[in-house]
């Protein structure tokens, strides 16, 4: 739970409150894993425009059972309010209006749904993004930037899983083999900020089409490099929310921009892609990217997310038996 202090200042901290403090309308749920996105640790640090109202209970993603039924199978909430307008799923429960909930697809567990939560449902949306903008394997390498994070990781082991060509854009040359383990082809530096926000309006054209989990000068350089007919996937903001770029990307080589948003997606959307990720698009190796916390893990997997530190996804474990190690 974050709160603000008599002074003003933000504290964080474990708490134990009555379950009214939920409130009494929407469905209850009993938490079994939750995850650690980058708004999840942005909003622990109490940034302006994410959290509401104090005290707060972060954690934008939940999965768990249903408290007044026990036929149904297990479900997740990812995104609309949840971890922002109201309590979130760093909490043993969470109450939350019915159709915010849906249920876990059979060929999911309620661990993969949570290695997968807002990060898996971001990048399921920007590659399908990608092929309803013409871009398929065939048209050439994507990259994917910001690509150890949690985002980033997902969508190079989707679009390797479904057969593009598949290029990693890392600061963090360390992480090499993990990125060729998920199926990256080519390994490729950020460069400098000077050549991304100055200079040429176009540069050679390398790939058919990107995902950018990082925005700011990274997502202008992208814009410059992207073929004829290409498009553009943007959902984040890691390195900055501003970029400076010139229109010659789009009315010269027809590169589509593409927005991507998690948090009020339609159902019937998040449906459809939930179930793609239970089947067609099921990812075998999950576990592989995960590192398993529990609550009292969280404020030291938050500095470390926030530095751009972390790699892969962080599984939150409500009950600290389920993170530890298996013996
Ligand atoms: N639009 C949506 O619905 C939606 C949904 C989910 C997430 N997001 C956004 O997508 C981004 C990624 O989210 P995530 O949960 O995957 O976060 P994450 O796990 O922390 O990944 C972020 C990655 O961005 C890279 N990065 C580059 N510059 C950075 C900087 N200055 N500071 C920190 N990281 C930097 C790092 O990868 P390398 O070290 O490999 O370069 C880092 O691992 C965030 O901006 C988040 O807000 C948007």
């Amino acid at each position: 739970m974050i709160d603000r202090g008599a002074d003003g200042a933000l504290e964080a901290g474990l708490k134990r409150c009555p379950l009214r403090e939920l409130g009494a309308s929407g469905v209850l749920i009993r938490v079994a894993f939750s995850s650690l996105n980058y708004k999840d640790a942005l909003a622990a640090r109490g940034a302006a425009g994410i959290v509401k109202r104090f005290p707060h209970v972060p954690g934008i993603d939940a999965a768990g059972l249903l408290v007044d039924d026990r036929e149904s199978p297990p479900v997740l909430v990812t995104g609309y309010g949840l971890g922002t307008e109201i309590w979130g799923g760093y909490g043993d429960y969470v109450r939350v209006p019915p159709e915010w909930v849906h249920p876990i697809p059979a060929g999911l567990t309620m661990r993969e749904a949570m290695i997968l939560g807002t990060a898996g449902l971001t990048a399921a949306l920007s590659v399908d993004a990608l092929l309803q903008a013409g871009v398929d394997p065939a048209r050439g390498e994507i990259l994917v930037t910001g690509a150890t994070g949690g985002v980033g990781s997902l969508a190079v082991m989707l679009l390797a899983r479904l057969g593009f060509t598949v290029a990693a854009q890392t600061r963090k040359p360390a992480q090499e083999a993990y990125l060729r383990a998920l199926g990256a082809a080519t390994i490729v530096a950020p460069a400098p900020d000077d050549q991304t926000t100055s200079g040429k309006a176009l540069s050679k054209a390398r790939f058919a089409g990107a995902i950018d989990t990082v925005g700011g000068a990274v997502l202008a350089g992208v814009l410059k490099e992207i073929g004829y007919g290409g498009a553009v996937a943007t959902c984040g903001m890691a390195a900055g929310s501003r970029f400076e770029g010139s229109v010659f990307p789009f009315i010269l080589r027809g590169v589509k921009l593409l927005g991507i948003d998690s948090v009020q997606c339609p159902r019937s959307v998040r449906e459809t892609l939930w179930a793609r990720l239970a089947t067609t698009w099921k990812l075998t190796d999950l576990a592989g990217i995960a590192q398993v916390i529990d609550r009292q893990g969280l404020g030291a997997a938050i500095t470390e997310m926030l530095a751009g530190e972390r790699t892969g996804r962080t599984l939150v474990a409500l009950d600290p038996e389920e993170a530890r190690p298996a013996p």
